[in-house]
This record gives C-alpha cells, sequence and structure tokens, in this order.
C-alpha cells in the first residue's frame, strides 16, 4: 500500500532540525569521514556532561556496546547472565556472542525487568561460593544482570543494585531507549537511566530519540571500565607504529560522520523531550474516553523520556492485535507489536527462565502508537479517531 508522503503517520522517526548539514559538511570538508575527527570526541563530551557521568566511549551500534559492556564486566563462557525476557533480542544476543547464557526472567507493568521475582530469584535459586554467585539450577556462575529500561521506562531497580553489589554481580543497563530518563525516588533521585549500574549503554538507531543514522554509547562512572571498553573497542591497540595489540579487540567506535549527527541531534534532546513528553500528555487524556483502549502510562518514580508509547487492548477486545495494527496501517498510521518475549523466540527456548507469567500476556494486547517528535496535533488526532472506530466495532 502507497500513502502520500504527508499522509502517513509513521511510528518513529528521526527529526533532523538542528546542525547535522552543516556538522556533516565540516566532515566531508575536513576527510574526517571515519573513527578519527573532532565530532566523536564532542559528541562523548557532551553525552557524559549531559548525563552527568564520567566516561562515554561511543560504539557503532547499541548492540556492539552491549556486547562490550558484558565483556568488560568480566562475562565469561559458561557464565550465566540474567535477561529480562521483554527486551530486544540483541539483549540477549551479546549475552551469547561471549558463550555465555541468558536466565530469563517476567516483566512487570511498565515491561522491565520484574522486582519481587528478581528479588526472588537471587535470594532463593543462587548460592554464593568464594565470592562469587552461582544459579543452584545449572551450578553456574552468574556475573552479570542485565537491566533494560524498555521503551525509556526506567526499571525499579534500587534493591537490586544493592543485591547485586552484594552478591558480585555486575549491573549492566541497557538503556538504548531511555535516553534522558531520570529517576526521582531515593538514592537514585535525579540520576539518568544508564548511570546507576556498573555500565550503561544507549543506542542512536534511527528510531531512537536521537540518532547518529547508527551508532551507541557505554557510559560509566569507572576510569578502569571505560578505559577497557575504548581500548577493546579500536582492536586492542598498543603501538600504531608497528600495528601491535594486546588482546582480540573489535572495530567497535563511532565514525566521526555519525558522530556529527550524533552531536547536532543531542544539541536538540531537550526540545525532543519536551516534545515527548506532551504526546504522552495527549494521548494520556484523550485516551480516558476509548472504550476498548487504555493508555500506558509510565513509572511514577521516574521522569520518562517517553520514548516509545503504547496501548492496551481491552480484554473484551476480541480483536486481534495484528487485525488492529493492519487496519490502523490501512489508514495511513503506523503502529508496532512490542517485542515477542526472549524465552519464546527460536534461539532463546532451551534457556532456563525464571517464573515467567506477565510477558506473554503483555505481548499479546500490546500496540505500540506514533510517537515521533515530528508529529503534528493533527496527526495525533487522527491517531485517536481512527482507533476510535475501532472502538465501535
Ligand atoms: C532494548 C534494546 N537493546 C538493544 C538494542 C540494539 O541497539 P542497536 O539497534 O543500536 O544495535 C535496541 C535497539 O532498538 C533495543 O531496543
Amino acid at each position: 500500500m502507497k500513502f502520500k508522503k504527508n499522509k502517513f503517520i509513521p511510528l518513529s522517526i528521526p527529526n533532523l532540525i538542528g546542525n547535522e548539514k552543516k556538522y556533516l559538511k565540516n566532515c566531508i570538508k575536513t576527510s574526517y569521514v571515519s573513527t578519527v575527527g573532532e565530532y566523536v570526541n564532542k559528541f562523548e563530551k557532551k553525552l557524559s556532561k549531559f548525563l552527568n557521568v564520567r566516561y562515554a566511549v561511543s560504539c557503532n551500534s547499541g548492540t556492539s556496546a552491549l556486547h562490550l559492556a558484558l565483556r568488560v564486566a568480566g562475562v565469561e563462557p559458561k557464565d550465566e547472565v540474567i535477561v529480562p525476557t521483554m527486551s530486544f533480542i540483541a539483549t540477549a544476543n551479546a549475552v551469547r556472542y561471549l558463550d555465555a547464557s541468558p536466565v530469563f526472567i517476567d516483566c512487570d507493568e511498565f515491561f522491565n525487568l520484574d522486582y519481587d521475582k528478581t528479588k526472588s530469584f537471587l535470594l532463593k535459586e543462587t548460592f554464593s561460593k568464594n565470592g562469587k554467585t552461582f544459579n543452584k539450577k545449572t551450578n553456574r556462575k552468574i556475573s552479570a544482570l542485565i537491566v533494560v529500561h524498555v521503551f525509556g521506562n526506567a526499571a525499579n531497580i534500587k534493591e537490586i543494585l544493592a543485591l547485586c553489589k552484594k552478591k558480585k554481580i555486575k549491573v549492566i543497563e541497557d538503556a538504548a531507549g531511555a535516553l534522558g530518563t531520570k529517576y526521582l525516588y531515593g538514592k537514585l533521585k535525579n540520576r539518568y537511566a544508564g548511570t546507576v549500574g556498573d555500565l550503561g549503554c544507549i543506542s542512536f538507531n534511527g528510531n531512537k530519540i536521537i540518532t547518529s543514522g547508527g551508532g551507541g554509547v557505554i557510559i560509566t562512572n569507572s576510569k578502569e571500565l571505560a578505559k577497557k571498553s575504548f581500548h577493546l573497542s579500536t582492536q586492542a591497540s598498543v603501538d600504531k607504529l608497528n600495528y601491535e595489540h594486546d588482546d582480540i579487540g573489535f572495530n567497535y567506535r563511532l565514525t566521526n560522520l555519525q558522530a556529527s549527527v550524533g552531536l547536532a541531534q543531542l544539541e536538540k534532546i531537550k526540545t525532543f523531550l519536551g516534545i515527548k513528553k506532551k504526546i504522552k500528555n495527549f494521548y494520556s487524556s484523550r485516551f480516558k474516553n476509548l472504550k476498548n483502549f487504555t493508555f500506558n502510562n509510565q513509572p511514577p518514580y521516574a521522569d520518562n523520556n517517553c520514548w516509545m508509547l503504547s496501548i492496551n487492548c481491552k480484554k473484551h477486545l476480541i480483536l486481534k492485535k495484528e487485525y488492529i495494527i493492519n487496519f490502523l496501517y490501512s489508514k495511513g498510521i503506523e503502529t508496532r507489536s512490542i517485542w515477542k518475549p526472549l524465552h519464546l523466540q527460536k534461539p532463546y527456548k532451551k534457556y532456563q527462565r525464571y517464573n515467567i507469567s506477565n510477558s506473554e500476556r503483555i505481548f499479546n494486547n500490546t500496540i505500540l502508537v506514533p510517537s515521533s517528535t515530528n508529529l503534528k496535533k493533527s496527526d495525533l488526532l487522527k491517531v485517536i479517531s481512527t482507533l476510535k472506530k475501532i472502538s465501535k466495532n
């Protein structure tokens, strides 16, 4: 089906309203198009300043950032990593790249790692030996836990952080879509998602709140982990003159071209966060009148970035999610399913899962609705009026 450009309402697209062209032109003019160049450093500096975190090490994707973060956190082959089942597949793939295994945990009402179930797993299903934590079922070492701040919703991890510290389990935050989300409670107050664990990862893919075309970053307050991350992201080079390397590294660094776009986007982050909040408030008020759908709110203990917004199809609505998505598409509105839980995915069916009951229901009932920062009020009204038509069915 083809729509005229201004007749289609996409789910989440880039909003390139700043210095993107100017900075890109400068890259071309100076020939600094690859991993060396002023924009890579400027982008990292500006990010760490915005997030109030000591170090930012840019990568060429959120996936490579996750892979590297797990590696520098010390995840080894045959280890286990606790992973929320409600995530994009890259989260689990990064664990497998290291030949470690995921243990899947359920999600809560905000799609995040279920706090009670995670705590229960850590307290009841693991034991300590020689200062390390092992899974009672498999006797394998649990070296890390990944917390995903799903769709920009801050995960409820205040006490999990303390528990993991006690159990010597490193916490990696997959904040791929959570740039700008800030905690409002307890000790975490005013700290950004991605900066409260040992290492955090953010993605700058095209659908994110800001984009560098493709890209990611590792953020941390640890000098040692930042140094290691940078070293491994640039082929573990120790002597450039003689091409000497002291480890098996990766070609994971962001390019100057990507960073130039990322920097221009980062200059607009406050504007984008403000628009996202307005879109959320609009939906939140309008959905009150819909019979068959509710708007999913964000966790109250954080100022969430509202990256992806979602609705829930009420129980009595017998129409399938796929029908609704296709119906909206036929009217020129792009919506999307949330991720199929990881423990149900072909490569991950054989891995351990713990007490999973919410995620399948949530997967079946939830639809992501348009939230691009360049949407007009008329677009949002169209989304609502089209959903009302489904409500009448
Ligand atoms: C939760 C999560 N983790 C990881 C990634 C991977 O990021 P990238 O696409 O930049 O590799 C994504 C991308 O959407 C994501 O949503």
